[in-house]
């Protein structure tokens, strides 16, 4: 896991099976069906990282043998895809974390604006009791991340994590600015944005590659 001095809420996800799913994620060539697979794997290999420092407390467990000191994890944790594209990070997760409640928060992007639009919402009503993994494949203008994050802090929540795959600068930017208490992990920091606000060199448009869309 690497950290940038220019960004100091990004943590970059180098490991080797990470940057070789990344590889398949970014060609153009990749089937949506393949693109779905491995856009989990990735999610799952992340979140492992990601989730490194999830509170714990001591209990004990009693093997067939004796007692022991063990640990479990302190609060319930929950999963926020940011639809529709963090759909296809959910299952990944799940895989690795199956006790986990899933949030959805429905923000597009408005291609003419480029600010977020929302359009859904559905939380755990305790949701702030525990961390927050907020997941979305791409942070762009960071519009749509930094959105989904404010309604979750003015819902109480104060534990939030960013987990996507490929961060553009001026979205880590906007991150950092407008919630220096949330890390953002990431795969990998391209170069910029384009004129359209994709990101360089990207992947293209997530959803519509999820989904098959395009
Ligand atoms: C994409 C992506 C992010 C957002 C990133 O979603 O999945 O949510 O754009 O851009 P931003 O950082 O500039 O806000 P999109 O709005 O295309 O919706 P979709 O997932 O339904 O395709
Ligand atoms: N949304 C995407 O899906 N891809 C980008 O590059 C930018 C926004």
């Amino acid at each position: 896991m690497l950290t940038t001095p220019d960004h100091p809420n990004l943590r970059t996800h180098d490991h080797p099976l990470i940057s070789h799913k990344l590889r398949i994620l970014r060609d153009a060539e990749t089937s949506p069906q393949t693109f779905r697979r491995v856009l989990g794997e990735v999610a799952g290999l992340m979140t492992y990282e990601a989730l490194r420092d999830l509170p714990t407390t001591r209990c004990t467990v009693r093997t067939p043998i004796a007692e022991c000191p063990a640990v479990r994890l302190a609060a319930p944790i929950t999963i926020v895809p940011i639809l529709r594209a963090g759909l296809g990070m959910t299952d990944g997760i799940l895989d690795l974390v199956p006790e986990a409640r899933v949030g959805h928060i429905g923000v597009q992007r408005d291609e003419s604006t480029k600010r977020p639009v929302e359009y859904y919402e559905k939380l755990p009503p305790d949701v702030a009791e525990g961390p927050v993994l907020v997941v979305d494949p791409m942070l762009a203008t960071g519009g749509s991340g930094a959105h989904a994050v404010r309604y979750l802090k003015d819902r109480g929540c104060h534990q939030i994590r960013f987990l996507c795959l490929v961060a553009a600068p001026e979205g880590v930017r906007r991150m950092q600015e407008a919630h220096p208490d949330v890390i953002v992990h990431a795969a990998a920091l391209d170069d910029r944005l384009d004129e359209r606000a994709y990101i360089v060199p990207g992947l293209g448009d997530a959803g519509d590659r999820v989904f098959g869309t395009l």
